[in-house]
């Protein structure tokens, strides 16, 4: 079988420090060739070509895709940066990686969903932690229960460490940027959701530290299809303290399941903890090669039109709390009938009318 020859948009933090170790792992085994390196910044796709040994560098993917032959892309950039890679992906018929967020703009998203839908193409979003061994299990655990509830509590500290991520509108806050994996490892264990509303706690214009302007609390309620409902609660508030929570809790009848990588603990007692933790990202990437080079792509948790209703329990988020805790229903969100869809850009993180 052929090495798959690979190519990446975006050379950045996630990139270098989670895709490319085990990536070059499957290169050294003849599974992959690390084939084109694009980022808009030409240095750095230089030198991480240098590091990881890529055989071209671009600065412009239109270029990358024009004359290269891949096999598979990842495309891994600020979700605004977002233009026409994952179009001109699914012209082609190469499948795609794409980290979450898949992008701020959910007209943008339903686009490229129908694209990558109608190439037929196997496709993947970064949601990681449903490669977690302990997700699979409390899955699993799960679907031999009656669930009726879920809480997720993310009580982040530390400060940001890249500009984008301290900017909403750039990054879409916290909720999108980083609670949106635990959103979809509800999905995961839960099925798809149907309806959110959301309370945010923002941050008054001009109030610190700068350059962060994202909401200090986002409280955000959801329904599913399957009628349980579940509250997931971030803030981020704890910024000068080393101490933070990171609580996800599944309730059953008679059974009260709770999450970590670590381990899943039912009704107090250890009930799943792995012997050997495996990296979710070298399932997500092993899975992802395995998919473009046997064309088996039963092992991918996440494709794009699947990962869809993630980033629409996110967004759609951000749209009830610009419109005062607003009962928004996603297909209707997704349909764009409702939404505020433009202000979820526009609105920096602000209370709705503060200037
Ligand atoms: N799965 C996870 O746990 C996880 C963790 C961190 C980041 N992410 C996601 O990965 C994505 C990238 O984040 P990051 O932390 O690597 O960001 P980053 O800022 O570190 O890197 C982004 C890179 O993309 C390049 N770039 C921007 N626009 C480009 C374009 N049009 N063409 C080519 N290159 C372009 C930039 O020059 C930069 O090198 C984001 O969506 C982020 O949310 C996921």
């Amino acid at each position: 079988m052929n090495a798959a020859r690979l190519g990446f948009v975006g050379l950045g933090y996630i990139t270098v420090n989670a895709h490319l170790p085990p990536l070059a792992v499957l290169a050294e085994k003849g599974h992959v060739t690390l084939q084109a390196f694009c980022d808009a910044d030409g240095g750095t796709a230089a030198s991480q070509a240098r590091t990881f040994g890529a055989n071209a560098v671009y600065t412009d993917h239109r270029e990358m895709f024009d004359k290269e032959d891949l096999d598979g892309v990842y495309i891994c950039i600020p979700p605004t940066l977002h233009t026409d890679a994952e179009l001109i992906a699914a012209e082609k018929r190469i499948p795609v990686m794409v980290e979450k967020p898949q992008t701020l703009d959910i007209a943008q998203a339903v686009r490229f969903s129908e694209a990558i839908s109608k190439s037929g193409v196997p496709s993947q979003v970064g949601f990681m932690s449903r490669y977690y061994t302990t997700a699979e299990f409390l899955r699993d655990r799960v679907s031999e229960r009656t669930p009726r509830h879920a809480l997720v509590q993310l009580l982040y500290s530390g400060g940001h460490i890249r500009y984008w991520t301290s900017r909403f509108e750039l990054c879409g806050g916290s909720f999108v940027e980083n609670t949106i994996h635990m959103v979809d490892l509800l999905r995961f264990f839960l099925g798809d959701i149907t309806e959110v509303s959301a309370f945010y706690h923002y941050r008054k214009p001009g109030e610190g530290p700068d350059p962060i302007n994202l909401p200090h609390v986002y409280d955000v309620n959801y329904r599913f299809e399957s009628g349980v409902v579940a509250s997931v609660t971030t803030s981020r508030v704890l910024t000068n303290v080393n101490s933070s929570r990171r609580e996800v809790l599944v309730v059953c009848d008679d059974s009260l399941m709770e999450w970590s990588a670590e381990r899943v603990v039912e009704n107090g007692e250890t009930v799943f903890e792995p012997t050997y933790a495996d990296n979710p990202f070298a399932i997500q990437a092993r899975e992802f090669v395995k998919a473009i080079r046997s064309g088996d792509a039963s092992g991918l948790r996440n494709g794009y039109p699947q990962a869809l209703n993630s980033l629409a329990a996110v967004l759609g988020a951000n749209a009830s709390a610009s419109e005062g805790g607003a009962l928004i229903r996603l297909d209707d969100f997704v349909s764009g009938t409702v939404g505020a869809r433009d202000r979820v850009h526009a609105n920096a993180g602000a209370a709705p009318g503060a200037s």
